[in-house]
């Protein structure tokens, strides 16, 4: 029976490895991490990580041919291919600091599979690492190799969260790079055969292994560009009049562009758009290509802004100060059907308005009170590290009040910010919500889900983003 090992118990490794488990039923599949929590967690009802599908996939193979341990070194040892899946921070000190990847994780596993190997392995890349990791990890592996042969695949990862189980299921494609040598090319043919099982054979693309690893970051880069496209484009749009929902429509309608992600939002977060980018701005630098180097630091640059002029919008219009005022945030999730907080544009306009001595009340139906906090009072970067060596949620982050309904968080506050697309606000009973707000009751539609125009009927000041401005922002505009 094949051994499959996968070490990272995260977001990526969790949902990958139970897929592979259902879908080859001969491979007995064993996910280990370093993080006692997260494997009691994956080994218990309630899993780490919100996914829908999930639960079902973990629970048909968990205990036949799906296990979860933290004895890394012994399932390392028995296993034919080992998968690694873990944390590729941005460098925070040194040379590189907020651009590098850190790839600190990644060598204590590499020198980790090297000490306890008795057997020749195929060590394939999961995580989103460098061009040229492969080069470093080989270095590794062959210079403590105690006669052990290991061929090393870069095979990315593509799922999205939120519809993880489906792309698995389903996914675009499959890409693998390996050596282009007889070893190199035998090894692709395992790991080809192993996606076989379930995903159609002109899906699965084989590449070199520079080819595989820099299509991660080109793929990441090129979906956070057209969000920036669209999120510049809809400032223009309340400047002029336009309305970027139209606008997208009629882009997208264009088969040479396409419609899918062009919805002007808050901005774009998640663990790996702007990690993604700032790598692969760093190899630019590194490489002498200045202006490529800049092209790629406009996207986040225009991100950032996307999240200032949110706040600024906020602000300006109620007054010009929100000081002492009840905002509720519903959404603190980077998107919807996760309860992945990881660089989520929420911690920057909850910064922002609390900056302006906003006093916040939250409401998201995945995210945890202590994370919220946690995520309110970390360092940059921080988040990016295995949860037991983060530092601790502190008692309290001062004017910020956590509630577990809509309802609740809406009762007498100035304004409400939607920041996650979550489809039960969609739903929420507006009417009910106005009644309880303090007057005049603001909301700002940070994802364009809520019906501006019904809003207003029932009494609402209203603020979509890249839509057509109300009387009352027109007049605040100077400010934004
Ligand atoms: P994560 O933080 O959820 O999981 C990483 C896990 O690795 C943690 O549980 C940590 O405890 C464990 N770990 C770290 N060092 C270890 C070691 N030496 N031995 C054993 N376990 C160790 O991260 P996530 O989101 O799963 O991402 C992993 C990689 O996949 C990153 O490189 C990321 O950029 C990439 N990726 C993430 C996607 C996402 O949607 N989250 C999508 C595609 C790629």
């Amino acid at each position: 029976m094949v051994k499959i090992c996968c070490i990272g118990a995260g977001y990526v490794g969790g949902p990958t490895m139970a897929v592979i488990a259902l879908k080859c039923p001969k491979i007995e599949v064993t996910v280990v991490d370093i993080s006692v929590p997260r494997i009691t967690a994956w080994n218990s009802d309630q899993l780490p990580i919100y996914e829908p599908g999930l639960d079902e996939v973990v629970k048909q193979c968990r205990g036949k041919n799906l296990f979860f341990s933290t004895d890394v070194e012994k399932h390392v040892s028995e296993a034919d291919i080992i998968f690694v899946s873990v944390n590729t921070p941005t460098k925070t000190q040194g040379l590189g600091a907020g651009k590098a990847a850190d790839l600190t994780y990644w060598e204590s596993a590499a020198r980790m599979i090297a000490n306890v190997s008795k057997s020749d392995k195929i060590v394939v890349e999961k995580s989103t690492v460098p061009v040229k990791t492969a080069e470093a990890i080989e270095k590794i592996l062959t210079h403590n190799s105690k006669e052990i042969k290991y061929q090393i695949l870069s095979n990315p990862e593509f799922l999205a969260e939120g519809t993880a189980i489906q792309d698995l299921f389903n996914p675009d494609r499959v890409l693998i790079g390996g050596r282009e040598t007889p070893d190199g090319q035998k090894a692709i043919q395992a790991l080809k055969h192993v996606y076989a099982h379930w995903v159609p054979e002109d899906r699965i693309i084989t590449t070199n292994l520079w080819s595989a690893e820099l299509s991660k970051l080109a793929a990441n880069a090129f979906l956070a560009q057209r969000i920036s496209s669209v999120n510049a484009m809809s400032a223009l749009c309340e400047a002029t009049g336009a309305d970027v929902t139209q606008v997208s429509h009629a882009v997208g309608k264009d088969s040479r562009i396409g419609s899918r992600f062009l919805n002007a939002s808050v901005g774009f977060g998640g663990s790996c758009f702007q990690k993604d980018i700032l790598n692969l701005i760093y190899i630019c630098e590194c490489n002498g290509l200045t202006e490529v180097a800049n092209y790629w630091k406009q996207v986040i640059k225009v991100n950032d802004y996307q999240k200032n002029r949110f706040v600024n919008r906020i602000v300006s219009s109620m007054f010009n100060t929100v000081s002492g005022k009840k905002i509720a945030v519903l959404g603190f999730a980077f998107k919807k059907d996760t309860g992945d907080t990881r660089e989520t544009p929420a911690i920057d306009v909850c910064n922002g308005l609390l900056g302006d001595k906003a006093r916040l009340s939250i409401y998201d139906p995945q995210v945890t009170e202590d994370q919220i906090r946690r995520d309110l009072s970390m360092n940059k970067f921080d988040w990016d590290h295995p949860i037991h060596l983060q530092p601790a949620s502190p008692s309290a982050v001062k004017r910020v009040n956590v509630v577990w309904d809509a309802y609740q968080a809406t009762k007498d506050a100035h304004g409400v910010c939607i920041l996650t697309e979550w489809d039960e606000y969609k739903t929420l009973d507006y009417q009910r919500i106005y009644d309880n707000m303090q007057k005049p009751a603001f909301i700002f539609d940070g994802r364009n889900i809520l019906d501006g125009a019904k809003l207003r009927e029932i009494g609402f000041i209203v603020y979509s983003i890249g839509k057509p401005l109300d009387p009352w922002l027109k007049d605040t505009i100077s400010m934004a």
